[in-house]
């Protein structure tokens, strides 16, 4: 079992993060519960800005928000001095809402809205990551209805395949996402934001994936790019002042998954765009990344409370948990693994194996199969570890069951940030029907 972060075992035995006794953490909050490292999320965060200042790279780290998403998380991302992506009008407004300094916002998606675009606009964000046509138009034309000048990144899809689950591919041709660097595409939407006096293009976007864990992809990726980059600065006499390449930085979930650390990612890449501009006798461009799962998921991890069992002879042992696929949908989306203990009893002596059940009413709803646990009783603490990536965040309803809620821990204290949901919650937006029937 490998402990992440401030995560060790106290002297009463207890699992403890960032100072906090996770057993009085559920008892406090209830469960499910999510609790965050806090101190994690900042040596992550500094580990990224670091190795840019070390190479002395312009740079800027934003932030994924679609990883995690609050008011707290945001000022604590804004604390560490990063900046942010946000990929719709909810994630822009939560940053409106924690007071993000507006300049260091990028916007991204493949589908803005007008209104979307607009609150863009009038909140002044630093850039929006333009992924296609359609939207290089609705831009240009609301610019020019409220005579604003954005700085836009172009964004493009670079052909590269990284090694990941393919339901996060982003990098390949065959992408909904941005603008094609080999058809032409790109050169297209380049001339046209050019020539736009609206229009500030300071650079190009790419992202190729997710929970990648070397280097190769991204640098293949770099390569492509800035050997097209050479082409326009003779084409268009245009060079960008920045270079995105996105998110995806692998992250450990289980013994199997082998992450290089935030450290080796980023000079592995800054090394080969470095070495290629130099190649192309080109000025290096500021980089840009946009780490969303290396900078939280490790710091989450979900107490869960067990309750029934089942046993199938011979074949397994169920044991079920007060949550499931509704605070946690990656097992059924994504076949995603993940380690746990019992908080309670960690290093009492491992009997058995158990596969963990959510509570949701769906056979594919389980959290970890086979999992190696001493025995197993109802009311026993289940901490289930790196759930603080795409955990939260694609949280549901579904049998009506209320999101939970989620704590900070820190140097010895426990914080609040997102309530528990209600059951008056769950039913806030019905209406009642409007019977046309005469009972
Ligand atoms: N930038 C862009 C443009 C992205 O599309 C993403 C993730 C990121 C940055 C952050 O990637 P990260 O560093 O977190 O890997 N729901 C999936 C992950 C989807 C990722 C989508 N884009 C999961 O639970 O694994």
């Amino acid at each position: 079992m490998y402990f992440h972060g401030t995560s060790k075992i106290n002297e009463k035995g207890h699992l403890e993060i960032g100072g906090v006794d996770t057993v009085d953490l559920a008892k406090k909050h209830g469960t499910p519960l999510y609790v965050y490292d806090v101190s994690l999320i900042r040596e992550r965060a500094r580990g990224f800005k670091r190795t840019f200042d070390k190479l002395g790279i312009k740079s800027q780290v934003a932030y994924a928000s679609k990883a995690f998403s609050s008011i707290a998380m945001l000022s604590l991302v804004n604390e560490e001095g990063l900046s942010l992506d946000v990929v719709s009008g909810g994630e822009l407004y939560t940053a409106i809402a924690a007071n993000f300094p507006v300049d260091r916002i990028h916007f991204h998606g493949n589908n803005k809205s007008i209104e979307e675009l607009e609150l863009a606009l009038d909140y002044n964000i630093g850039c929006i990551v333009v992924d296609n046509f359609y939207e290089l138009e609705l831009l240009q034309q609301l610019c020019i209805k409220k005579d604003k000048q954005i700085p836009i990144l172009l964004r493009v899809t670079p052909g590269i395949e990284a090694h990941t689950h393919d339901y996060i591919l982003t990098g390949q041709e065959d992408s909904k996402f941005g603008f094609d660097l080999q058809n032409g595409q790109v050169e297209e939407a380049l001339r046209r934001s050019l020539e736009s006096k609206y229009l500030n293009v300071l650079g190009i976007h790419c992202h190729i994936g997710s929970q990648i864990f070397d280097t190769t992809g991204f640098i293949l990726a770099a390569r492509k790019i800035i050997d097209k980059l050479a082409e326009w600065n003779n084409q268009f006499s245009y060079f960008p002042s920045v270079l995105n390449l996105g998110g995806g930085f692998g992250i450990r979930y289980t013994d199997e998954d082998e992450p290089l650390s935030p450290d080796s990612y980023v000079s592995e890449i800054i090394i080969e765009v470095q070495k290629r501009t130099r190649f192309h006798n080109l000025s290096m461009p500021e980089i840009w990344i946009e780490p969303g799962r290396s900078l939280v998921g490790e710091a989450g991890t979900t107490l869960y409370t067990i309750g029934s069992s089942k046993d199938v002879p011979n074949v397994r042992k169920y044991i079920a948990v007060d949550g499931g696929m509704s605070d946690n949908i990656r097992p059924a989306l994504y076949e995603a693994k993940y380690e746990a203990i019992l908080a309670n009893r960690p290093t009492d002596e491992v009997k058995e194996k158990y596969s963990i059940a959510g509570k949701c009413c769906e056979s594919g709803d389980m959290l970890i199969w086979d999992l190696p646990l001493p025995n197993v009783e109802s009311n026993d603490i289940l901490a289930v570890f790196c759930t603080g990536a795409y955990g939260y965040s694609m949280a549901n309803n579904y049998n009506r069951i209320p999101r939970p809620p989620v704590v900070f821990v820190e140097s010895g204290e426990d914080q609040l940030v997102i309530k528990r949901e209600t059951y008056e919650d769950l039913i806030r937006l019905d209406l009642p029907l409007q019977s046309k029937i005469n009972l």
